[in-house]
């Protein structure tokens, strides 16, 4: 059995033939009814997955010092905008505010945007971070101009790719249609080579790949970090962005999909799952770079977090815990930094303009993304 958003997409692939796998990743998240982030609270426990700010207070709280380290590099400006893409259930916000209270200056000058699609996470948020009377928008070109300072932890990983396979004849894309009975989804390949594939890095593209390699590219991750750079590199600011990915380009097919902790296939249930896919750093690093901002990493999650003192912030939050809460301390500790768990898997990279000194957290020289 499908789901409703299922029925709906097999009736559109009746009516109008295959769709893309982007086109797919896109109405299964964002149908403004039925899309999975519109309709339910997929984060927690009972939800369908976790996140780092979801682990530890420790993760929201060292980005709120990163922020707040940026904005005085940038030379204090009032009012900047403090915007956080995809901010979940307001949790990493909320530390990042609380540990920066004591920041002269810092909370007067911050006037607070979000970027968010999904209504029951705006109402969690609303309750996390009404204090700070954030906006809401449905886009970054939203946010009012000016000097920025932006976070997206998981955000850039829901946006949709498109998948493609090595022919004899070339790259041709991956679609999905529908099985003999009409109804339920498949993929299938497009006759031809798609000239799409002009999206995937020419590492991979021109590449002597075997028939049958997968590939995968995204414009909308391409078009969101040249959004964010060029106005960082006009109007002034930095953008930290987390999230599972490589750094280097390379084949291969990362769309997963997750319903209650676990792994399911990536066309089951519409609306009901999570789709993700790994972003593509160097494509995010190059395109933000031509857009004429620096940037810096990715660095991975452990080494960025050690960077800006985790160890010793779990230490301190340590001393005045109890038995059990100084062992779940250490759990998340591990969970966020471990190289086994996600302090190698997720990559931290910064992007900013070149006006300020360099960014806690990487390596001191800017990356070089030619
Ligand atoms: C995986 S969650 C991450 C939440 C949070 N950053 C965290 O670390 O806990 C993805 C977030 O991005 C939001 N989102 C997904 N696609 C979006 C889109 N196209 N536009 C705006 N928000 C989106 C979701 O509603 C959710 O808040």
């Amino acid at each position: 059995m499908t789901s409703e958003l299922g029925r709906l997409i097999a009736r559109r692939i009746a009516l109008t033939g295959p769709i893309s796998v982007a086109d797919f990743m896109a109405e299964a998240l964002g149908h403004p009814r039925l899309g999975y982030y519109r309709r339910a609270m997929p984060l927690g426990a009972a939800g369908d997955f976790t996140t780092a700010p979801e682990i530890s207070q420790m993760f929201g709280e060292l980005v709120g010092a990163w922020l707040a380290e940026r904005w005085q590099a940038m030379g204090c400006p009032a009012p900047v905008r403090l915007v956080e893409l995809g901010p979940g259930r307001g949790t990493l916000m909320a530390d990042a505010l609380r540990a920066t209270r004591a920041v002269p200056g810092f909370h007067a000058a911050a006037d607070l945007h979000l970027v968010e699609i999904s209504e029951p996470l705006q109402d969690a948020q609303k309750a996390a971070l009404g204090e700070f009377e954030p906006a809401w928008h449905p886009s970054v070109d939203d946010v009012p101009d000016g000097p920025a300072l932006m976070v997206a932890n998981e955000f850039l990983d829901a946006l949709p790719v498109r998948q493609f396979e090595k022919t004899p004849r070339g790259w041709t894309e991956r679609m999905v249609g529908l099985a003999a009975d009409g109804e339920t989804l498949r993929f299938a390949l497009a006759p031809g080579p798609s000239p799409f594939a002009s999206l995937l890095p020419p590492s991979v593209r021109n590449a002597d790949l075997p028939p049958g390699t997968l590939a995968e590219a995204s414009g909308p991750v391409a078009q969101l970090a040249t959004t964010i750079a060029e106005r960082l590199a006009r109007q002034g600011g930095w953008a930290l962005i987390v999230d599972y990915g490589r750094d280097a380009a390379a084949p291969g097919a990362s769309l997963q999909a997750v319903r209650g902790h676990r792994g399911v296939d990536v066309l089951d249930r519409p609306g009901e799952t999570d789709l993700t896919a790994h972003v593509d750093f160097a494509a995010v690093a190059q395109a933000a770079a031509a857009a004429g901002a620096v940037v810096f990493g990715p660095a991975g999650q452990g080494d960025f977090l050690r960077r800006l003192g985790i160890e010793q912030r779990a230490l301190a939050l340590k001393a005045r815990a109890s038995e059990p809460a100084r062992h779940a301390i250490d759990a998340a500790l591990a969970r966020l930094i471990a190289p086994d768990q996600m302090g190698t898997l997720f990559r931290v990279l910064a992007v900013g303009d070149d006006r300020s000194a360099p960014p806690a957290g990487f390596s001191n020289t800017p990356s070089d993304t030619t």
